[in-house]
């Protein structure tokens, strides 16, 4: 399994390759099952695939959170290798992605990046274009994937590379969950098993509101009610908005693509969730 550490590795082994179908797929690493679908589609839909690794210290506001993020390149690699065992990996060091020091380039990204994550984590959408940024350059990929459980995200680096005519196609992939629902994150496991089985009831929640109800401010009773109903959980915000502009819709039967999203926090793990209500 090729493993890379070095930018200029990585960019004279990108210079090999002349088609059309290089595939990428940027990650914090302590990959699961979410992180697997998407370079699984990546290896359907591509001659080349990169996966990077890589915990991004200028995407993270809080140092206890960065410190706290789970690391397991070993773990990693294996779980690619059974993929397909030719898949690159870029693992580099926070000297090589940052040599002149762990700064973010400022970004205008109108309002999508100032509200909900990027309202209660300031910074952080700087933090991830900026390492989104030199990742593209330096790779070139005709196409990278991200995942709809960071939907916020997605949306803001469809605009980004919209806005700075990035050639490459931003490809989005479905939510992967857990049994009970719960929307796999590599924070999960900072979870306790009593946390982790009783935050099912976050997505079982939210398909009560996409079955039930297209009137918003029953689908923000419904929420608020089941929160109550677990008080270890805090609602960070819910929010009902559409898809492409992330703004608060009025009325959920003429909006366009409305989509619910939660964020909560329990001891101290942020969690976050979304779904298409029509
Ligand atoms: P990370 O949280 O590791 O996620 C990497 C990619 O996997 C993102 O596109 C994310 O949306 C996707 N993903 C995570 N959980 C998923 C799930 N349950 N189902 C489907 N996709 C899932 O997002 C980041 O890293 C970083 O911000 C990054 C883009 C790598 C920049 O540092």
């Amino acid at each position: 399994m090729p493993l890379y550490r070095k930018l200029d590795a990585l960019k004279s082994a990108r210079s090999s390759y002349k088609g059309n179908a290089l595939g990428m797929v940027p990650t914090m690493g302590a990959l699961h099952q979410g992180h697997l679908s998407l370079i699984s589609r990546a290896k359907r839909e591509s001659d080349v695939v990169w996966v990077t690794i890589f915990v991004n210290p200028t995407q993270f506001e809080k140092k206890d959170d960065l410190d706290k993020y789970p690391e397991s390149l070993e773990a990693d690699i294996a779980a690619i290798h059974e993929i397909k065992a030719d898949i690159n990996i870029f693992a580099p060091t926070a000297k090589e992605m940052y040599p002149e020091g762990l700064e973010a380039k400022v970004q205008t990204l109108g309002g999508l990046g100032n509200l909900m994550e990027g309202a209660d984590r300031p910074g952080h959408y700087n933090g991830v274009i900026t390492i989104v940024a030199k990742l593209f350059e330096a790779l070139q990929p005709n196409q990278a994937y991200f995942g709809e459980k960071d939907f916020q995200q997605l949306q803001v680096i469809k605009k980004w590379g919209k806005d700075r005519h990035i050639q490459t196609r931003i490809i989005a992939c479905p939510i992967v969950r857990e049994a009970n629902g719960l929307a796999m994150s590599s924070r999960n496991t900072q979870l306790s098993t009593e946390d982790r089985n009783e935050a099912g009831f976050i997505y079982q929640t939210m398909l009560k509101c996409k079955n039930k109800l297209l009137d918003k401010a029953a689908v923000y009773t419904t929420i608020k009610e089941a929160f109550s109903a677990h008080p270890n959980f805090d609602l960070l915000y819910v929010l009902c908005a559409e898809e492409d502009n992330l703004k608060e819709v009025d009325d959920l039967v003429s909006a366009n693509k409305p989509r619910l999203f939660i964020a909560t926090s329990v001891a101290g793990v942020r969690l976050i969730d979304n779904i298409a209500l029509k």
